[in-house]
């Protein structure tokens, strides 16, 4: 039965292929005929509509034949290439401006836009083939602070950044939408926000917020290392220190570790079965440093993503799964499987120790920067394990501010 219907199928195109291949024929001679007319034709200049005006354009395109919705998609994909937000008032001032423009390419100037997350992503994926840039490439490290609401330890991270080269580090803001956060012009977070959806925490939008902030940041090609903040972290060394550690290594550093219990392992769901067993899954904390390789791998994944969006429900927490079981399934070479955000566990309980006013001490930033343990860089040891830390209350700024000259650098 298959095959006889098969047969017949082959026989039916066979002939069909014949009088399209006359078609064809027909339709070749056709275009070249309305090609020869229009070449002759007096009326028509080639080049019209590069020097138009846009309403002229559309008056010559009817009179001239092509179906007008062509004019409609040259600008849409003018729109779509450029960058330049100025440059949308159709073909001729785009010539003027330069929409192609490497400038707006290699680092968007306005990160503002209407990208949905799926777009993000897929233009955040894209990576050259080529192995040379055509600009002087200078590495850098792109801070991404994800917020509830305005940053506590905004003037500390100001001082931080005072002065430093800004061809080496870009900010990024992922706040709740609706939250007004008043950065002054003369702030480095002046317009820094990214576009941003709700996150409720413990949640997988955390992790939508998360590859957010990973995707606005791939567009500036320069962005190497990319650091995942939040409002109660503050930086334990000054900005060369922590500049030449991240951009020094060859791994990332993610949190990643098998944990027996039922807050680890307790959490994996058979359902994720084919596709994540038991044995790959991983808890670690979010608060990552990653390099771009392994940012883009991030920003690419559909498919455990959409395993974790479905399977990691409530008391699961995808923030402390997702990725450390992602990285730890296809690119553990390239992570070093630890944090370089301290956070003190001591205290026991399901939340970390917070540090006060009271808690500000010379001596209590020494013991962050080295507890007497040694941890693993580029294959050596060192005893810089931390670079950040977190939690700190609000309240610790001030003391904060008054050792930051002379114990942290900046
Ligand atoms: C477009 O942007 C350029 C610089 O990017 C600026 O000089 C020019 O004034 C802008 N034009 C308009 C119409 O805003
Ligand atoms: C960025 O672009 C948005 C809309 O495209 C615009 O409203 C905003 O003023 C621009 N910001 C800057 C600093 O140019
Ligand atoms: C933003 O901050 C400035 C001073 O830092 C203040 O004058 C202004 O009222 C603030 N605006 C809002 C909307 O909070
Ligand atoms: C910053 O804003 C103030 C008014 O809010 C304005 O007077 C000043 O010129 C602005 N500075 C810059 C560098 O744009
Ligand atoms: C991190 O874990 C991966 C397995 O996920 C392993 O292959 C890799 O060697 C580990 N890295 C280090 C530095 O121990
Ligand atoms: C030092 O810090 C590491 C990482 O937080 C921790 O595992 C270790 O127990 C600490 N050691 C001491 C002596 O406090
Ligand atoms: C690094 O330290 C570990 C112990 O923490 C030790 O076993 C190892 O030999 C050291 N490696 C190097 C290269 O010194
Ligand atoms: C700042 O330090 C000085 C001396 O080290 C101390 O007297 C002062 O109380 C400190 N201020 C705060 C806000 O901690």
């Amino acid at each position: 039965m298959m095959r006889g219907k098969g047969a017949n199928d082959e026989f039916v195109f066979k002939d069909s292929s014949i009088s399209l291949m006359r078609l064809l024929c027909f339709l070749i001679l056709l275009v070249t005929g309305i090609m020869i007319g229009l070449t002759c034709s007096p009326h028509v200049d080639r080049y019209f509509y590069f020097t138009s005006p846009p309403d002229n354009f559309y008056v010559n395109y009817v009179s001239a034949a092509p179906p007008p919705s062509y004019s409609t998609s040259i600008e849409k994909a003018a729109k779509t290439v450029s960058f330049d937000y100025n440059c949308s008032s159709g073909m001729a001032s785009c010539e003027k401006e330069d929409c192609l423009s490497m400038e707006g390419f290699k680092m968007p100037k306005n990160l503002t836009h209407k990208m949905t997350d799926n777009e993000l992503f897929w233009r955040a994926s894209l990576v050259p083939n080529k192995a040379e840039y055509p600009f002087e490439r200078v590495p850098k490290v792109a801070f991404m602070f994800m917020t509830r609401g305005p940053l506590p330890f905004l003037k500390l991270w100001e001082r931080f950044f005072k002065g430093q080269d800004v061809n080496k580090y870009s900010i990024y803001v992922h706040t709740n939408p609706g939250v007004r956060v008043n950065f002054s012009n003369y702030s480095v977070f002046y317009n820094r926000l990214i576009p941003s959806q709700d996150v409720r925490w413990g949640t997988v939008t955390l992790v939508d917020a998360e590859r957010r902030l990973l995707g606005n940041a791939l567009l500036d090609f320069s962005n190497e290392r990319f650091v995942l903040l939040s409002e109660s972290c503050i930086p334990i060394y000054n900005f060369p220190i922590i500049y030449n550690y991240l951009i020094g290594s060859t791994q990332s550093f993610l949190d990643s570790y098998d944990e027996p219990s039922r807050y680890g392992r307790g959490r994996y769901s058979r359902h994720m079965k084919p596709d994540i067993k038991l044995r790959d899954w991983r808890k670690g904390s979010q608060w990552f440093e990653i390099q771009r390789t392994l940012a883009i791998k991030i920003v690419s994944d559909t498919r455990y993503y959409t395993i974790f969006k479905r399977h990691c429900l409530p008391s699961c927490y995808p923030d402390e799964h997702y990725l450390p079981t992602f990285v730890n399934m296809f690119y553990g070479a390239l992570n070093a499987n630890r944090t370089v955000t301290y956070v003190d566990w001591s205290l026991g309980g399901p939340h970390p120790a917070r540090f006060e006013a009271k808690d500000i001490t010379k001596n209590l930033i020494l013991s962050i920067r080295n507890n007497g343990t040694t941890c693993s860089y580029n294959q050596k040891n060192t005893s810089i394990c931390f670079l950040f830390a977190r939690k700190f209350h609000p309240s610790a700024l001030d003391p904060l501010l008054n050792i930051s000259s002379t114990l942290l650098g900046f």
